[in-house]
């Protein structure tokens, strides 16, 4: 597995999403599965959020890790209506309870909302002085934000990226690669729609015998500086998504996605999903 540097911290380029995870009862035990066998496949950052059924990914995740929490590097999100001095302390506290640990290795405003980056953020270091995070970041962030923000500190930005959402090559991506800074890529196989079933794709997949959906993740991996995060509950789909790192696409291939889902060529604002 490819790897790269994140906060400090060595991680894959592909980990493991946990939208919809939690949802349902019945799907827990399948769920908590296929986080493992994602760990056991090298995928070992584990992408949550305290939104994802209020509570119940983390809770699947807090099980998939129980007993394996040293090969995990654990992100979650606080919600935009807790990012107050208070609110985001309660809400990490929570969040760690239901993971079951003591820390969380990056902790991120899901997006923006109405308190001021500046309260938030001062709230994040105060839990990385505590030990209750290792480093924040933050998502859904557009170009304006993040020079908003301004800060260094910031290990990473997590937004929508795959071929039917490329403006953040525009500006946002440069952006982040000048600042060093790791662009986590969510929704990067089109939440398992239209995207996978394109002609285009499934004519580059054949010729590297390899999937679509390993085709839209070694596409979005073209770019160093991108950690791709898809979420997989079919062990089969699990092992597609881990060994797409090793896909490589070449200019034909490039250039019949461009075509058939061209680059930005002027600014457009940040697609949120
Ligand atoms: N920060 C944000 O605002 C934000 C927003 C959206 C998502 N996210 C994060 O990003 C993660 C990924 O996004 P996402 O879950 O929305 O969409 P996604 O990863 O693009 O797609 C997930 C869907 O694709 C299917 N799938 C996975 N691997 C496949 C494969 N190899 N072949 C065919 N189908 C495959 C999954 O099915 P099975 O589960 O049945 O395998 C699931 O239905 C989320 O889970 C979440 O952690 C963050």
């Amino acid at each position: 597995m490819q790897k790269i540097e994140l906060g400090g911290v060595s991680v894959p380029r592909i980990g493991q999403g946990t939208w919809h995870m939690g949802e349902n009862a019945g799907q827990r035990q399948a769920e908590v599965r296929a986080l493992r066998e994602g760990l056991d496949l090298g995928m070992t950052l584990i992408d949550t959020a305290e939104m994802y059924a209020e509570g119940g990914a983390e809770e699947v995740v807090g099980q998939a890790i129980r007993g394996r929490r040293d090969e995990v590097y654990l992100v979650s999100k606080v919600y935009p209506h807790n990012a107050s001095t208070k609110g985001v302390q309660a809400a990490c506290e929570r969040s760690l309870r239901r993971l079951g640990t003591d820390t969380i290795d990056l902790y991120l405003l899901h997006w923006r909302g109405q308190y001021p980056l500046s309260e938030t953020v001062e709230a994040f270091e105060r839990l990385c002085e505590q030990g209750k995070i290792l480093r924040w970041g933050v998502s859904n962030f557009d170009t304006d934000d993040l020079a908003e923000l301004d800060a260094p500190a910031c290990a990473t930005n997590q937004v929508l990226y795959n071929p039917e959402a490329r403006g953040i090559e525009y500006d946002l991506l440069p952006r982040q690669a000048q600042h060093n800074m790791p662009l986590m890529a969510y929704c990067p196989i089109g939440q398992g729609g239209a995207l996978l079933h394109d002609a285009i794709l499934q004519r580059i997949a054949d010729k590297h015998s390899a999937t679509t959906a390993q085709i839209a993740l070694a596409w979005a991996l073209r770019h160093p500086g991108v950690i791709a995060i898809p979420k997989a509950v079919n062990l089969d789909h699990l092992k597609q998504n881990a060994k797409a790192d090793t896909v490589r696409l070449d200019d034909d291939d490039l250039a019949q996605i461009d075509a058939a889902y061209p680059p930005a060529t002027r600014k457009h604002s940040l697609k949120m999903v």
